[in-house]
């Protein structure tokens, strides 16, 4: 087994929201089959004060949304209109084009309040990135779920722990979120040729004697993968992906194989066929 760490780096997103993010950066553009990973928060707000994205197209990949503390809301050009809560995920299929914007939900704008997720986009093969957008409110409840001596398992795609997760994936991949408590250990197999990536979203986290703490992104080769909690709570969450293994062509929202194909997207999208705002 190996392992291989990667510092997140700060960026900021939309109108202003701060993320980390441990890729895309200069040195590592991507991590087949997965395009970019941007940990929000936790960020505290005063009422009025949350800052969200304003409406953006994509084209060509997935964006799946986790949610730890907090609400957000979103709406897209097919019509969606969703409301996130902690254990929520919101899984888009941007696929040959939406428009979508994405931000503290209105009840937390109310209020004030700590915002706390993971964003993903998972690349999609040549194949799928010009079929019909999909999209997946994946309800809390809808998690595969288990409780072990200080641990909580839930998988919301794939196999991974000996559960299989409630997402529909057009791709190879599984996402899981193991909360521990300090010394806890969980283990699973994990999916043959699949790239492994580990990310502590608090707390820390050992992986074969490496100590992998909150905002670091753990690269992991191996059969089985071991976690055991290095710090009094840690949410950590694995994923898991079979490489696709072809070219990849990305500018902004759109990500796809050729760079006519980008040229493509960006005459679509100033000829509006993402379709429209629905706010
Ligand atoms: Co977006």
């Amino acid at each position: 087994m190996s392992v291989r760490l990667i510092k997140a780096q700060r960026a900021v997103e939309g109108e202003g929201f701060e993320v980390r993010r441990p890729f895309p950066t200069q040195a590592v553009p991507h991590l087949d089959p997965f395009l970019l990973l941007d940990h929000m928060g936790p960020t505290t707000f005063a009422a009025g004060k949350g800052v969200g994205t304003s409406w953006h197209p994509h084209r060509g990949f997935e964006t799946v949304t986790y949610m730890l503390d907090g609400q957000m809301e979103h709406r897209d050009s097919m019509g969606n209109h969703g409301l996130l809560n902690p254990g929520d995920t919101q899984w888009m299929t941007a696929a040959s084009g939406v428009l979508h914007k994405e931000g503290p939900s209105a009840t937390m704008q109310r209020s004030g309040g700590t915002l706390h997720g993971l964003q993903l986009w998972v690349n999609l093969p040549a194949a799928e990135k010009m079929s019909d957008p999909t999209y997946q409110d994946l309800r809390v409840e809808a998690n595969a779920r288990r409780d072990e001596p200080g641990a909580t398992i839930r998988v919301i795609a794939g196999s991974l722990f000996g559960l299989d997760g409630p997402g529909r994936t057009r791709w190879p991949i599984s996402y899981a979120h193991v909360t521990l408590d300090h010394a806890a250990t969980v283990v699973t197999d994990l999916p043959e040729g699949h790239r492994v990536l580990v990310y502590p979203m608090t707390g820390a986290v050992d992986v074969d004697g490496t100590t992998v703490a909150e905002g670091v992104l753990a690269i992991v080769d191996g059969a089985t993968l071991q976690l055991t909690g290095a710090a009094d709570r840690s949410d950590v969450i694995v994923l898991t992906g079979e490489p696709i293994g072809e070219p990849v062509a990305r500018h902004g929202p759109f990500v796809m194989n050729t760079d006519d194909e980008l040229r493509q997207a960006f005459r679509d999208f100033g000829a509006g066929r993402f379709g429209a705002p629905t706010d």
